[in-house]
């Protein structure tokens, strides 16, 4: 994968049609959007329960652009070779989910997946001052992870600009998860996101049936960041 600084969106899977992924993969992918974003929940670092590796590796498939595997999940590093042979191309973990968030890092490029961290709504961006150098993607999570559908927390676009001049030009994405709409997604965009992750507001209003709805609202996204 080769760094790409410009905005992607990566619709969440979580609010797609449980009984179909196979299909509701091939028309977010065929309504363009970049990524496709798994989120696995254990029940116990989230209240949810989602995804197993049987699961993903049966999604990854259909994916044809980037699975990108958010582990919402402790302990993590036990389970990260196997979402690695279930196919991701990124696996970000959460730094709140252990102490030892730089091994995990570690553990995730050596399974050869590019290596993501996650801050909950709670956890300063200078949680990850000591991690740029072997770091991929930095995901601000603007909901407090565990369900879709949730209202965006705008305390975090401060953190999202104090996160971005930390990065300065160095290859990482900053990937924002929740509460992503037509109205926050150019707010995080100008702080300095460069991945999007969408759930409700890309999948509410379609079906494998009417995928035009989903290229209308990635579409929408879209040019609400300048493009
Ligand atoms: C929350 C998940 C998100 C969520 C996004 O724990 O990590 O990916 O599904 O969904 P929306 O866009 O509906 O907030
Ligand atoms: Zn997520």
């Amino acid at each position: 994968m080769i760094f790409d600084p410009t905005v992607k969106i990566a619709p969440s899977i979580l609010s797609a049609d449980f009984s179909n992924f196979g299909q509701e993969i091939e028309a977010i992918e065929s309504q363009g959007c970049d990524w496709v974003h798994v989120d696995v929940m254990d029940g116990h670092f989230v209240p949810n329960l989602t995804f197993g590796p049987t699961l993903c590796s049966a999604i990854r498939k259909h994916i044809k652009t980037v699975m990108d595997v958010h582990l919402m999940i402790t302990p993590v590093d036990p389970y990260i070779k196997a979402y690695a042979n279930a196919g991701a191309d990124i696996i970000t973990a959460h730094i709140e989910a252990g102490p030892h968030a730089h091994r995990t890092i570690q553990v995730i490029r050596e399974a050869g997946c590019k290596a993501g961290i996650a801050l909950n709504p709670g956890t300063p961006a200078g949680a990850v001052e000591h991690l740029l150098d072997v770091v991929d993607l930095i995901c601000i999570m603007t909901v407090n992870p565990g369900f879709g559908g949730q209202k965006f927390i705008y305390s975090q676009i401060e953190k999202v600009k104090k996160l971005s001049s930390m990065i300065g030009d160095r290859p990482i994405h900053i990937e924002i998860d929740g509460g992503i709409t037509v109205d926050t997604a150019p707010l995080v965009k100008k702080a300095g996101a460069d991945v999007l992750v969408v759930g409700s507001a890309i999948f509410d209003g379609g079906s494998v049936e009417n995928p035009s709805v989903y290229g209308e609202n990635i579409r929408a996204i879209r040019e609400a960041t300048g493009g």
